[in-house]
């Protein structure tokens, strides 16, 4: 094998784009593959078509040099050492991931390959995946010793992607084959020699030249689980911290000192336990039904995932009943909404919370004003603006004349508002927060009356009545 690896990337969505560029920066030469025109020509323009961090810069410096965008696999896969299947698994009938996309894709390579060529799964996938894509490389009559099936899953998080990809905590290289670990060995030595992190203008991370990376080699199989595990253990970990708020609100406890408290235990770990409205997204409520449906399919009984996607669906009935109670009422009710994206720093609306609680918040008869600062494009295609809904300029425009402010997705400026404006602008001071930006001491100082998730709630008129002053 030569020096210079060359890759197909199929798939340009988070996980394909993303890699592509990325591996473009290793110092790879990279082929990504769409079936989609649109897509293909609008990112040979130069258009990321997604917001995330970095990916403008890297693809203005690679496209059409040593990223290339096409629509034909075959062409891509015929030319390529390391052929990547990075298309989506949506979620299928009754949760089962559904895998025509990589079958369909597993066809046309096994069309094309005319050399030895690793096929790899980047792709979120069941276990066995691999398994049937191999069968489908052996029934369009490709001999075994044209290719192998590995396993690499991906970690990055939706606006922090391309410096996940770079930074990773580990590369999981999932195989049983000696010469496809060499070429995956080799596709990511730039990040674990630590070669990457010297080389000027390097994407900026917690990985550097003496501590890199590690890969991980596995099986394949268990390459496969390792991913469906990790998603499955982070949403378990964010229900768990959504049902010990519950607790703490029952209790008149605080949740952010808890889980303080525990995350100090380095065995738990601090990252992954802030309460909220629920996790959502295009990862987490996919890859838990999913693990469980594979789970049921193998006769184990996984019940407690069943449980996290239960203590995440009623987190959003329970924030809509905080917001009910601190109203009394919701029909007829006049409510800024800040954040429509699944969280902070994406345009993604894909299974968010956000987008949920507004179309709730509608069908109880409120009127919503709503601003993102990347995602009301998106939402608007599935929420249309009317007469219970208008999008607004900004989070001032956001607060005006209404009866309570709501926050919903963890975008950053939105702990940083100007709460004396905030106050004179709304009608009544009331901010509902479903993601704990502030401290509830700085909302009461400021005259605003605060619930938030898993803490006491500070009412102003209340407290003032209680201190005797006003
Ligand atoms: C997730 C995983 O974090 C990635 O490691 C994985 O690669 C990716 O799925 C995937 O499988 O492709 P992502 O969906 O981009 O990444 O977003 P996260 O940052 O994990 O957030 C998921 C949801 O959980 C969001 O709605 C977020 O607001 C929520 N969350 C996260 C909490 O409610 N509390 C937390 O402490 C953390």
């Amino acid at each position: 094998m030569s020096n210079t690896i060359r890759i197909a990337v199929v798939g340009s969505g988070y996980v394909g784009l993303v890699a592509a560029v990325c591996f473009a920066e290793m110092g790879h030469n990279v082929i990504c593959v769409d079936n989609d025109q649109q897509k293909v020509d609008a990112l040979r323009s130069g258009d990321c078509l997604i917001h995330e961090a970095h990916l403008p810069e890297l693809l203005e410096r690679y496209r059409n040099s040593r990223v290339r965008f096409t629509n034909d696999l075959g062409e891509a896969t015929r030319g390529a050492d390391a052929v990547f299947i990075a298309v989506g698994t949506p979620q299928g009938d009754s949760g089962v991931a559904d895998l025509s996309y990589v079958e369909a894709v597993a066809s046309e390579i096994a069309r094309s390959l005319n050399s030895y060529t690793v096929i790899v799964e980047k792709s979120t996938v069941p276990v066995y995946t691999n398994e049937w894509i191999r069968r489908v490389m052996e029934r369009n009559g490709v001999a075994k010793h044209l290719f192998d099936v590995v396993s690499n899953p991906e970690f990055l998080r939706e606006g922090t992607a391309v410096r996940d990809f770079l930074h990773p905590d580990r590369i999981v290289v999932g195989t049983d084959s000696e010469r496809a670990a060499a070429v995956l060995s080799k596709i990511y030595e730039p990040l674990t020699s630590g070669g990457y992190y010297e080389q000027p203008g390097a994407i900026d991370g917690f990985c550097t030249s003496s501590e890199p990376p590690p890969l991980l080699l596995t099986s394949t199989k268990s390459a496969e689980i390792i991913k469906h595990a990790s998603n499955a253990f982070l949403a378990l970990k964010i229900s768990f911290i959504n049902a010990v708020s519950n607790l703490c609100e029952a209790a008149n406890a605080d949740v952010e000192q808890v889980a303080r408290g525990i995350g100090m235990d380095s065995r738990i770990g601090p990252r992954f336990l802030r309460p909220g409205i629920g996790y959502g997204g295009s990862c987490f409520p996919k890859d838990v039904a999913a693990f469980r449906c594979v789970a049921e399919e193998l006769g184990v009984d996984f019940s407690l995932l069943a449980e996290v996607e239960k203590v995440n669906k009623d987190q959003k009935i329970r924030f809509l009943n905080k917001v009910r109670s601190a109203l009394w009422t919701l029909r007829g009710k006049k409510l800024g909404v800040l954040g429509l994206s699944f969280k902070g720093g994406t345009d993604d609306i894909r299974e968010s919370p956000a987008i949920e609680l507004v179309r709730m918040l509608i069908a109880e008869g409120c009127s919503i004003r709503a601003f993102d600062p990347a995602a009301m494009t998106r939402a608007e295609h599935v929420l249309p603006a009317g007469s219970s809904l208008q999008y607004v300029s900004d989070e001032y425009a956001a607060s005006n004349d209404v009866d309570a402010l709501l926050i919903l997705t963890d975008w950053s400026e939105f702990g940083r508002l100007d709460l004396q404006r905030l106050n004179r602008l709304m009608r009544y001071p009331i901010v509902v927060d479903g993601r704990n930006l502030y401290e509830p001491d700085v909302m009461l100082k400021n005259g605003i009356t605060y619930f938030s998730v898993g803490r006491p709630t500070r009412h102003h008129m209340h407290e003032l009545a209680a201190t005797g002053t006003r």
